[in-house]
């Protein structure tokens, strides 16, 4: 059954190349690192590697999987995963490098793990002008999930200390570049055919992004929010889901966990960091399944299980 991870020593070490060599090598292990950006720090992960993206939700203690917005280096590794319009294309050509968020419809073909975008069919994509960031985005070769690098429902980080204090033990290393010259997230924007909605506001305003994409901004309409940074608009599965199932009833696809195998599984061992990471495909694949619905596994709800159950809950609740 499932363990809870034992405590790490973390680690804060000024910003140089060789921190960024050794953030790199862990990126690229799958290990989630803190790094500045011009915003807050950002606690980052490989966003195409979904256990890595469990690890962010383990380490922040976060009991619901909201959608994390993904940094890329560039606007070109920006458009391999998600579709720029042309309103798009002009906010990134003013904004990036910069505390903006563009939400987009994603590529069918982007690398980006499901997690990231816990199942909708668009995501939020930056480019961050943070040295630091930059460093470590070019060092590891890798598109990162990175939220703001706290443990759940505490105050953002602006200072590395502050990492430090909400995070110790549960992170190996703390890039260390002093405070963040924003010391707020990002101005989030969502773009449609014909309209954008800023979902969060930020350090760059709405008559800014307005005046740049030459389309009026609304802000988002409250109904679509349950709590902030929650979304209404989660993905749910279009058939009828059961939870804390043993076995499959005649019509039913069976998600497996542990010693419950099914017609898939999340985590054949019964690990809940391989299960968070898969839990969005295989919703998907079940969905895609001829069986008219579905149904699901009982899984401990401690450490990350927490951040399952809440999800599948909702999942349930909706159908
Ligand atoms: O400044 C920032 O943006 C910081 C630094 C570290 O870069 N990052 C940050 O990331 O705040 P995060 O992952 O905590 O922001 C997640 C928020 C969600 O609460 C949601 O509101 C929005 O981004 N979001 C992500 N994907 C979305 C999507 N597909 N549709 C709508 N909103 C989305
Ligand atoms: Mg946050």
């Amino acid at each position: 059954m499932a363990t809870p991870n034992p405590p790490m020593q973390t680690a804060i070490k000024p910003f140089n190349d060789a921190v960024i060599a050794d953030a790199a090598a862990r990126i690229v292990a799958g290990e989630c690192v803190a790094v500045p950006t011009e915003t807050v720090y950002g606690l980052a992960a490989d966003a195409t590697n979904g256990e890595a993206v469990a690890r962010i939700y383990a380490a922040k203690g976060r009991p619901s999987f909201n959608p994390l917005i993904v940094h890329v280096a560039t606007l070109e590794a920006a458009k391999q995963i998600a579709t720029f319009s042309e309103a798009a294309e002009k906010l990134a050509a003013a904004f990036w490098p910069g505390p903006v968020t563009l939400v987009l419809p994603e590529r069918i073909d982007s690398p980006i793990a499901s997690l990231v975008t816990a199942g909708l069919d668009t995501i939020a994509i930056r480019v961050p002008a943070h040295q630091a960031m930059q460093a470590l985005l070019k060092a590891s070769g890798r598109p990162f999930a990175a939220p703001s690098a706290n443990a759940s429902g505490r105050i953002s980080p602006s200072c590395a200390t502050h990492v430090l204090k909400s995070l110790e033990g549960k992170i190996g290393l703390i890039v260390d570049a002093g405070p963040t010259s924003h010391g707020l997230e990002s101005t989030i924007v969502a773009l449609t055919e014909s309209s954008i909605h800023i979902l969060r506001p930020g350090p760059v305003s709405a008559d800014q992004i307005e005046a740049v994409a030459d389309v009026s901004a609304s802000p988002r309409e409250e109904t679509t929010i349950d709590a902030p940074g929650q979304l209404a608009s989660h993905y749910a599965p279009s058939k009828p889901l059961r939870l804390n199932a043993a076995k499959a009833m005649a019509d039913e696809w069976l998600i497996g966990f542990d010693e419950i195998s099914g017609d898939a599984t999340l985590s054949p061992s019964g690990n809940l960091v391989e299960a968070a990471a898969q839990l969005f495909a295989r919703l998907h694949e079940a969905e895609a399944s001829d069986k008219p619905r579905i149904a699901i596994a009982p899984l401990p709800a401690t450490g990350i299980g927490a951040a399952i159950a809440d999800r599948l809950a909702r999942a349930a609740h909706s159908n």
